[in-house]
């Protein structure tokens, strides 16, 4: 049985095929790097227009690559939210379109869900119940529960950025490219994750909640106490792209910073996951996400000695694609849950 996902909730345009909730026929992702990297972020009109541009060819290419046509397809699936609701849009309306025309069932998938299925679809059943969720990218860094049947507790989650985003946004005050997670990751190898102390978040309330706009305070304080311009303004106008080109321009105290800050982020995340795999018992661990193609966080997870196993997609599967959102739509259209046209991009849709 094969579904048709579609995702366009933030820079990423993504179609795929997946047969079965497990088989992925085809995944295409167009990645709109070229147009925000020069600003350092996602412009959010700009990412709608480009996910315009884009949306026909991908859907088109997903189908061809997979050797499917419509009368293929069992149904198509869409990220409904969250994200940036005017690229929300662009996949539903094509989508609902598309099902319109098709007569296909429609299905809306939660984006954070569709990180989650990214492991799923590749390791399904190794998976035990409950498992604990770690999805952690540029938008999301929650903590779930997850039950037999994809039922889903909140534990925890980011009360101000979430941690791709304090790459990024470190990144950008440091003169590296857009996005910042992949070169920080490459570069911390290179310095010292013990040369500075960064203090970890302690949080009141709910302790499994997480806060890393401290962390990037912390890092511009550092910044602006060792005098860093001119070293921060030979890489701004570098127009280095790659780790490769920004290393020989960053000096060890730098690169001491960006170990110290991987480190400290790391910490962060897995000292709560292992709190929350001891208190729901949790028998596996699933980390996915943008950041969890991080080398870094990859090596730590497996040498912390969590309670449980602890699965990662494919780094292909951590970033934003529509793969995990076909895996994630396949139990829902066997349970009957379709949509109707009244199904609306949701900017915050919560996932419990
Ligand atoms: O999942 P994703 O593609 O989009 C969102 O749903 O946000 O995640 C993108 C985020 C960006 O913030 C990027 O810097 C971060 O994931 N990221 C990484 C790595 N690769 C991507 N962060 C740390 N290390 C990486 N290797
Ligand atoms: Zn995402």
């Amino acid at each position: 049985m094969q579904i048709l996902g579609i995702e366009t909730s933030c820079d990423e345009t993504a179609a795929a095929v997946v047969a079965d909730g497990s088989s992925i026929l085809s995944s295409v992702v167009a990645s709109q790097l070229a147009t925000h990297g020069k600003y350092g972020g996602v412009v959010p009109e700009l990412a709608s227009r480009e996910h315009l541009r884009a949306i026909v060819p991908v859907v088109r290419l997903a189908l061809e690559e997979a050797g499917a046509g419509f009368d293929d397809l069992a149904a198509i699936a869409v990220t409904e939210g969250p994200g940036l609701v005017g690229s929300l849009l662009v996949g539903i309306t094509y989508a609902k379109s598309l099902c319109l025309a098709r007569d296909l069932p429609l299905i809306g998938v939660n984006h954070i869900e569709g990180h989650i299925h990214a492991v799923i679809l590749e390791v399904g059943s190794s998976i035990e119940y409950p498992a604990l969720a770690l999805v952690v990218s540029g938008g999301h860094t929650h903590l779930f529960e997850v039950r037999e049947g994809f039922v889903y507790r909140l534990l925890g989650k980011t009360r101000d950025d979430a941690a791709g985003e304090a790459y990024d946004k470190v990144a950008k005050l440091l003169g590296f490219g857009y996005p910042g997670g992949p070169i920080i990751d490459q570069l911390a190898p290179h310095g010292d994750p013990r040369a500075v102390k960064f203090t970890l978040a302690r949080m009141k309330g709910n302790a499994l909640d997480f806060s890393f706009s401290g962390l990037k305070t912390a890092v511009l304080r550092w910044v602006e106490h060792h005098a860093l311009s001119a070293e921060i303004e030979t890489r701004r106008r570098s127009q280095g792209t790659s780790a490769a080109d920004f290393l020989p321009l960053t000096p060890q105290p730098t690169l001491d910073l960006l170990a110290s800050f991987q480190h400290t982020v790391i910490e962060e995340l897995l000292r709560r996951a292992a709190v929350c795999i001891e208190d729901i018992g949790a028998r596996s661990a699933i980390i996915s996400g943008g950041v969890a193609s991080n080398t870094g966080l990859r090596d730590a997870a497996r040498a912390a000695g969590l309670a449980c196993p602890v699965y990662f997609p494919t780094p292909a599967l951590s970033t934003d694609n529509a793969a995990m959102i076909a895996a994630a739509a396949f139990p829902k259209f066997r349970a009957g849950l379709v949509a109707d046209f009244t199904l609306r991009a949701q900017a915050n849709l919560a996932l419990a």
